[in-house]
């Protein structure tokens, strides 16, 4: 459930109108709800609580990464999944405990380990045996333990998009979970190293939840043969994934996806770590923009509005559809079929194709479900300025990133002398 709701003809994000939003801000505007974000944290929270869990949620920053989230989230206890010394900075600036965080991705550099052994966060996801001995070498050179999990890939299928799913074996993600008993041992020899868990993500946007089940059992058998072999794990990592309702699919709700882990973790004296992002953000945030133009080429009417691909590229990259609602309904517009279009020179950029929407020149469409993968994976592209974000809280709107100028979009560049 979200805070983006229609009071007649008005669309409200919680008690602002988001007309007046865009007249205070501009468009193209990415609006975030602070109490849609504090509502799916805790529904994490609070699963977590009434099954008895030991957990950690860290919330997978690439999702939505402005400080101005981060620090919201920071202040309800929220852990971070990062993949960069670039989102590490911003958990910091964000207020965030460093303790809290878990460092994912494939490819840390020893600068990127550095900073984050100097900031001692929780835990690094090692996702090959190269990196382990990066890692270590690293740790040995600033003479502390480098606390580490073993991100293993379990040959599940998550059966969501093939960009979005990372748990098949031709993945580039993690270890052959078959592999991961003999580099455990490996790692167990090193001295520099600090073996905590295990860690396991399959892919994004998952609806059903056999396959982290799946997933989950593969692990929990690993586990049990580490144990055998003197291995023992603090906490197993379940990754992030949960799925959201962009176009009426029903992922399950983080009450059940916890209480089904729950079931298989009883007995078990070990801390979950959870790393969603999208089951947080996505509903929490819309991405408003002006309708600049109407057109009709033979039979084909377009919506030619005035954010992009370069604002928000789900559309163009995974064919993602995200719901398109008009701001404010206009009862003397009439109902048309569109495309709706971007101004960036590509056939690919589009944000919605076939959409019946009751329009005019000038008039806002809101583009729902833009909270994660939005704003994050936004670029300059045909150089246009980056959009702005904000966040409501009641009846307050706070500015947490300006639209960027032209001058911003040269920050940097030089002429030759
Ligand atoms: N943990 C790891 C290691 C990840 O790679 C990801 C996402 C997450 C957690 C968070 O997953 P979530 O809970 O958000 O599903 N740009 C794509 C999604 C890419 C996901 C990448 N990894 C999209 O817009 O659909």
């Amino acid at each position: 459930m979200d805070f983006f709701q229609r009071q007649q003809q008005h669309l409200y994000a919680e008690n602002c109108k988001v007309a007046q939003l865009a007249e205070d801000y501009g468009t193209p505007l990415y609006v975030y709800s602070k109490a849609t974000i504090e509502r799916h944290y805790q529904a994490f929270a609070d699963a977590n609580q009434a099954a008895g869990l030991d957990h950690l949620i860290c919330y997978a920053v690439k999702a939505s990464s402005n400080i101005g989230i981060l620090n919201v989230l920071a202040r309800l206890g929220s852990g971070f999944d990062i993949v960069s010394g670039g989102e590490l900075a911003r958990v910091l600036k964000a207020g965030g405990d460093a303790s809290k965080v878990v460092f994912s991705g494939v490819g840390k550099t020893s600068a990127e380990i550095r900073f984050a052994l100097e900031t001692g966060i929780h835990c690094f996801n090692v996702e090959s045996e190269a990196e382990i001995d990066r890692i270590h070498a690293v740790a040995q050179a600033m003479q502390v333990k480098a606390p580490i999990s073993l991100r293993v890939n379990p040959d599940v299928d998550a059966g969501t998009h093939p960009y979005i799913s990372t748990g098949l074996k031709d993945n580039k993600f993690g270890v052959p979970i078959k592999e991961a008993l003999r580099i455990y041992q490996q790692a167990a020899t090193m001295p520099y190293l600090e073996i905590k868990g295990v860690d396991c993500h399959i892919g994004s946007q998952l609806t059903e939840i056999q396959p982290f089940m799946d997933a989950l059992d593969r692990v929990l058998l690993l586990v049990d043969e580490l144990a055998a072999n003197g291995i023992s794990l603090s906490h197993i990592d379940v990754g992030g994934g949960l799925g959201v309702d962009y176009r009426g699919e029903t992922p399950p709700t983080p009450e059940r996806y916890v209480a089904a882990l729950a079931k298989k973790l009883s007995g078990r004296n070990v801390k979950v770590v959870y790393e969603p992002g999208r089951a947080i953000m996505a509903n929490a945030g819309i991405l408003v923009t002006e309708v600049e133009f109407l057109k009709t080429n033979e039979d084909k009417h377009f919506a030619i509005v005035d954010a992009a691909m370069n604002d928000l590229i789900r559309p163009s990259l995974y064919q993602a559809w995200q719901e398109i609602v008009e701001v404010e309904i206009d009862p003397s517009a009439s109902k048309q079929v569109y495309d709706v279009v971007g101004p960036v020179c590509e056939t690919g950029d589009f944000l919605g194709k076939d959409r019946q929407l009751a329009i005019r020149s000038g008039d806002l469409l809101a583009i729902r479900s833009a909270g994660a993968y939005g704003f994050t994976m936004s670029s300059n592209y045909n150089s246009r300025p980056r959009a702005a974000e904000i966040m409501v809280d009641g009846e307050h709107s706070y500015i947490i990133r300006e639209r960027e100028s032209f001058d911003d979009l040269i920050k940097g560049e030089h002429l030759l002398p």
